[in-house]
């Protein structure tokens, strides 16, 4: 970056969100509280797929208060097929700790704010801008991506402390008097226009003071080191129905993966427990069974390769049996859900 360009850079850049930025739910608001939502609900994951999701929370969870005080089951349903469940079971701690330490008010500086569950340095930064006008730094990946065509950063973005040395370009560039444009006008250009592959240079309103438009090759940027590797696990799926027309279901661990959500009982194909013992092991008598889906999901760095079974049993007393009523109101994996819908559509 050629710093004599500072002014010129800011203002074609706020000038050009001002125009151009998509109408999106949260920029009808400076709520701190809904943009903090909605930028937990925008890590790792698209707009679009966003949207609905932002909307139907707000109509639940309008306020701070409703969030704190709303019920772990209903709450999860709210975040159902979003992924990265922790994200909204810290959001809501974060929200209790606004209300237990400063008085309902969310933080307006980066050194209280950074304390609150799940705001890292991206979340805190977005907030204070978009939220209370304040010039921080909210660099995540695709703000990587722009600068480090416009400035030329040839750091592997993939190594966690290269982030810092954005988040310093970021403090020497942000429009001190347009922050809220500005961080928003970084987020915008590399969502619309500064894209991983086939930038649209010509549309873009900073292409004048991109070192990497300049010098011809703006797709070698960023530099990013190889993803991990793809881990795999194999699960047999039984979805067992009781004579009153119940379903077994079983609760996920508190941490990890998918951590509280509901399932239909899942056997690991490699380990000890077989598809006997665990019939056994809950007094379950099959009378009939036969083949549901097959299929497998990805998640990030994981993919289950899936088998599901349908047994008509004869009752037990052990586990947790619900009606068909009470598994609609329960929050299941996006897997569980697919098995869910075609147990439905067999019946
Ligand atoms: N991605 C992250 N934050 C965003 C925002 N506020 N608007 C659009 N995309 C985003």
């Amino acid at each position: 970056m050629n710093y004599p360009y500072v002014t010129e850079f800011r203002h074609s850049l706020v000038e050009w969100f001002n125009a151009e930025k998509r109408d999106l739910p949260w920029r009808h608001t400076t709520d701190p509280y809904k943009i903090w939502v909605s930028e937990v609900m925008l890590q790792q994951t698209r707009v679009d797929t966003v949207i609905p999701y932002y909307n139907r929370f707000m109509e639940s969870f309008p306020t701070l208060d409703l969030l704190a005080e709303a019920p772990q089951d209903y709450l999860l349903k709210h975040w159902e097929g979003l992924g990265y469940y922790s994200r909204v079971r810290n959001l809501q701690a974060g929200a209790r700790e606004v209300l237990e330490n400063y008085g309902g008010v969310v933080p307006d500086n980066r050194h209280e704010i950074s304390k609150l569950k799940g705001v890292g340095p991206y979340t805190a930064g977005a907030i204070l801008s978009i939220a209370y006008n304040k010039p921080e730094h909210a660099v995540d990946g695709n703000v990587m991506r722009v600068l480090s065509r416009v400035l030329n950063i040839n750091e592997d973005i993939a190594v966690p402390k290269t982030k810092k040395i954005f988040e310093a370009a970021v403090e020497e560039l942000i429009d001190p008097t347009n922050a809220s444009s500005f961080n928003q006008g970084l987020m915008e250009l590399g969502a619309l226009i500064c894209t991983p592959t086939s930038p649209k240079c010509l549309l873009c309103p900073v292409r004048e003071y991109c070192t990497a438009f300049n010098e011809g090759e703006p797709e070698k940027l960023p530099v990013k080191s190889k993803k991990m590797k793809m881990k795999h696990l194999s699960y047999n799926i039984l979805v067992c129905q009781d004579e009153q027309g119940r379903f077994l279901m079983e609760q996920r661990p508190e941490e990890g993966l998918l951590a509280k959500l509901w399932q239909f009982p899942m056997i690991d194909t490699t380990s000890q427990i077989t598809e006997e013992s665990f019939l056994k092991e809950c007094f379950i008598n099959v009378q009939a069974r036969h083949e549901l889906l097959s299929f497998k999901h990805v998640f990030s760095h994981l993919t289950w390769h899936i088998n599901s079974y349908y047994m008509k049993c004869k009752s037990s007393s052990t586990g947790d049996w619900f009606t068909q009523e009470q598994i609609e109101q329960l929050p299941m994996p996006v897997p569980m859900l697919k098995i869910w819908e075609e147990v439905k559509n067999n019946k």
